[in-house]
C-alpha cells in the first residue's frame, strides 16, 4: 500500500466555504488566531469600540438559523455530470450551463470555479405563500436526500412538501432554505457584481433583513417596485396588489450601473426642424421659477424683439452664456423666429448615451404576468407548461443595468423555472452582439400529473434549447463577433470517487477492511468521463473545461484538462499503472498538476513524479 506516502490527494468535497472566510479574517486580524483557532476575547480586544455584545443590540434571528448556516459551512460531496443528452462535441465550446439539481449542492459545487466571477444574478425564489414548495435540506446528508428526491436512490417517497401558515416555523422554515444560498451566491459575485431578488409582499420584509445581514446594509442599492398585472383583480378581497419587488444588492462600492437605452417614446422628443448640422434635438426652458435682480436682462430674438423673462421668473443663466449659446445656435425662437421666450436646444449627439434607472418599472417598461405567460406559449406551441414565469423583459431590464456585451459577463439564476433569464441573456447577446453567458440551476421539480414534461427543468431546458434554435435562424442586428447560441447540460449526482468515512469502525477487521476497499476510491463501474468533472470541478476549473486525450509513448492514456478560465496546466492519468518512462513521454512543468490513481504508483514512481510536478492522488 502506497497510504505512507505525503502526496496531496484530490480532494473529496466542494470547496470549503468557512476556511475561505476564515483566511479573510486571518489576513485582517492575524492575532486573533491562536493555534489556528479564533480567540474571541482577542478579537474583541482587536475590534476595540466596534464590538457589540450585550442583549441591547440589534438583531435578526429565527427558529433554525445555526443549523442553516451550519449547514452553508459543510462542504458538498455530490458532484456534476455532463448530462447523456449532451451530444459530444456540439457543446463543448460554449461558455452557456443548464444544471439540474438542488441549487443549495450545486452552488457549493460552483464555489471554488466561480468565486468571484459572476457579474449579475437574478433569482425568483418560492415567494412562501402557503402553497409553495420549499426544499427540505437535510442537515445530515444533503446528497442523499436529493437522490431520494429525484428517484436516484433506493428509498422512494415523495419529500417535496409545501410549507403551509399553519405551520410553527412558516417564515422560520422559508429563511432557513434562502439564508445559505444568499451567502453562498455572494461569494459568487464579482466585486463589481448586482444580486437581484425578486419577492412579493409576503416575505419582503425578512428578506431585506437577511440580505442586509449577508450583503452588508452599506450595499443595499434599491428596491424595484414592478408592476405585475396590467388591471386589477376584480375579485380581490381587499385592494388588488399589482405589483411585486425586486431587491437589488451590490456586492461592494465597485458596482456601477449602465444608463438604460433610450425608448423609442423617448427619442421621438428628439426632432430637427431648423435642420441643424449636428442632428435631431430635444428643447429645454431657460426659465427659472424664481426671480434674481441679475438675470432679469433682456433677450432680443432673431425679428429684433426684445424680450424678458414673465413676472415672478428670471433667466437661468447670465447674459455671456446667453450670447455663446445665440453665436453657436444653440436657442430656438419658434419656426417664425419670433417666440415670446427662447429655449435651449439639446442635441442627442451631446447627451449623455441613456436614462437614468428609476424604481418604478411599469408593465409597458419590463413587461407583466400575462406577457410571461404569452411569451411561454409562444414557445411551447401554444400550450403554457409552467405557470409562473416572468417576463423577458424585466430580466432584460437588469442585464442592461448590470452587464456589459463585451466582458463575457457570467450570469447565475440559481431558481431558474423555465428559464427565462437564459431566453433573456441570448436575446440581449443577439441584439447588441454581446457575450455574456448564462448559468441557470433547477430542480427537477416533479410536474403533477405531467405530461410532455415530467419536471421543471424538463420545460426549463427545452425552453432554452427552442430559443437558441429559434435565434440561430434570426438574422443578427449586430453581426460583431461570434455568437454563442450553444449550451451544455450537467446534473448534480453521486460522485464516482468515493469519501474517505472518518467515522469508519475502529474496530481492526472493519477497519482493515474500509482501507483495502479505499486503496482505490473509484466505485465500480466508474466512468472516466464522470472522474474527469469531479476532479476538475474540486480543483476549481470552470464548467467551460475541455478534455483531450492522448495516448503516450510508454503506453498511458492521459487526459489534457484545459480551461480558458485558468492558467493552471491539470493532467490526469486514469490508467491502473503509471508505467516506466512516464516523465519522459509527458512533458511536465514544476507549476503542472499531475493526477493520478494512489493505486496505479510505485513508491518510486510517485517519488519521481513528485519531484516533477505537483502530484496528486485519487
Ligand atoms: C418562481 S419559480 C422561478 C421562475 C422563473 N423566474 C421563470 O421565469 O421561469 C422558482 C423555481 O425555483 C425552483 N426551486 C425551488 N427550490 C429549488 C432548489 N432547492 N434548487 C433548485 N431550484 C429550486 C422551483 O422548482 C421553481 O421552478
Amino acid at each position: 500500500m502506497n497510504n505512507i506516502r505525503k502526496i496531496d490527494r484530490v480532494a473529496h468535497t466542494s470547496g470549503d466555504v468557512l476556511s475561505v472566510q476564515l483566511a479573510k479574517l486571518r489576513e485582517a486580524f492575524p492575532e486573533v488566531f491562536v493555534e489556528g483557532r479564533v480567540d474571541f476575547d482577542r478579537l474583541r480586544t482587536a475590534l476595540g469600540e466596534s464590538a457589540s455584545s450585550g442583549p441591547g443590540r440589534f438583531s435578526f434571528t429565527w427558529a433554525g438559523k445555526s443549523e442553516s448556516i451550519a449547514l452553508l459551512q459543510t462542504p458538498s460531496r455530490s458532484t456534476l455530470a455532463p448530462s447523456e443528452s449532451d451530444k459530444a462535441g456540439k457543446t463543448a465550446a460554449t461558455g452557456n450551463f443548464f444544471i439540474e439539481g438542488d441549487n443549495l449542492e450545486v452552488l457549493k459545487l460552483l464555489f471554488k470555479p466561480y468565486f468571484g466571477k459572476v457579474k449579475m444574478i437574478y433569482i425568483d425564489p418560492p415567494y412562501n405563500t402557503g402553497q409553495d414548495f420549499i426544499y427540505p435540506d437535510n442537515y445530515a446528508d444533503p446528497l442523499d436526500t436529493y437522490l431520494q428526491l429525484t428517484g436516484q436512490a433506493d428509498r422512494s417517497g415523495n419529500l417535496l412538501t409545501s410549507n403551509p401558515e399553519t405551520s410553527g416555523r412558516y417564515h422560520s422554515a422559508w429563511l432557513s432554505m434562502l439564508y445559505p444560498r444568499l451567502f453562498l451566491a455572494r461569494q459568487l459575485l464579482r466585486e463589481d457584481g448586482l444580486m437581484c431578488v425578486s419577492i412579493d409582499d409576503h416575505e419582503v420584509h425578512h428578506l431585506r433583513m437577511v440580505m442586509n445581514e449577508i450583503f452588508g446594509e452599506e450595499n443595499y442599492y434599491a428596491t424595484i417596485a414592478w408592476q405585475k398585472k396590467d388591471t386589477p383583480a376584480a375579485d380581490a378581497k381587499g385592494i388588488s396588489t399589482t405589483h411585486e419587488y425586486i431587491l437589488l444588492y451590490q456586492r461592494s462600492e465597485e458596482f456601477a450601473r449602465n444608463l438604460l437605452p433610450r425608448t423609442d417614446e423617448q427619442l421621438a422628443n428628439y426632432k430637427n426642424p431648423d435642420n441643424d448640422p449636428r442632428g435631431p434635438w430635444t428643447r429645454t426652458t431657460l426659465i427659472r421659477k424664481e426671480v434674481r435682480e441679475s438675470r432679469l436682462f433682456p433677450v432680443t430674438n432673431p425679428k429684433g424683439r426684445d424680450r424678458t423673462p414673465p413676472p415672478g421668473t428670471s433667466w437661468r443663466v447670465p447674459p455671456e452664456t446667453f450670447a455663446r449659446y445665440g453665436a453657436e445656435n444653440r436657442l430656438w425662437w419658434g419656426l417664425d423666429g419670433d417666440g415670446d421666450l427662447p429655449f435651449l436646444k439639446r442635441f442627442l449627439s451631446e447627451v449623455q448615451d441613456g436614462v437614468v434607472p428609476i424604481s418604478w418599472w411599469d408593465y409597458e417598461f419590463a413587461g407583466s404576468n400575462r406577457n410571461a405567460k404569452m411569451e411561454i406559449r409562444g414557445i411551447f406551441d401554444g400550450d403554457a407548461p409552467f405557470e409562473t414565469p416572468k417576463p423577458v423583459r424585466m430580466v432584460r431590464r437588469l442585464l442592461d443595468i448590470a452587464t456589459r456585451p463585451d466582458d463575457g459577463d457570467i450570469v447565475l439564476d440559481f431558481f431558474a423555472g423555465s428559464c427565462t433569464t437564459a431566453q433573456a441573456v441570448a436575446e440581449l447577446n443577439h441584439e447588441d452582439g454581446g457575450n455574456r453567458q448564462f448559468i441557470m440551476v433547477q430542480l427537477p421539480e416533479p410536474i403533477d400529473g405531467a405530461g410532455k414534461y415530467p419536471t421543471i427543468a424538463a420545460i426549463g431546458h427545452e425552453r432554452i434549447k427552442r430559443v437558441l434554435a429559434d435565434l440561430r435562424k434570426r438574422p443578427r442586428a449586430n453581426a460583431k463577433g461570434a455568437l454563442d447560441l450553444g449550451v451544455r447540460t450537467f446534473q448534480l449526482t453521486a460522485p464516482n470517487i468515493r469519501e474517505w468515512d472518518p467515522n469508519t469502525s475502529p474496530e481492526p477487521d472493519a477497519y482493515a477492511q474500509t482501507l483495502m476497499q479505499f486503496e482505490d476510491p473509484l466505485i465500480t463501474g466508474w466512468q472516466a468521463e464522470r472522474v474527469l468533472w469531479e476532479v476538475a470541478l474540486r480543483e476549481g476549473y470552470s464548467l467551460r473545461t475541455a478534455f483531450e486525450k492522448k495516448v503516450l509513448s510508454n503506453g498511458n492514456s492521459v487526459y489534457l484538462v484545459s480551461d480558458s478560465e485558468t492558467e493552471q496546466r491539470m493532467i490526469v492519468c486514469l490508467d491502473e499503472k503509471i508505467l516506466d518512462d512516464f516523465s519522459r513521454a509527458q512533458e511536465l512543468e514544476a507549476s503542472d498538476i499531475l493526477v493520478c490513481r494512489d493505486v496505479a504508483l510505485t513508491d518510486t514512481a510517485a517519488a519521481n513524479l513528485s519531484l516533477q510536478c505537483r502530484l496528486k492522488t485519487i
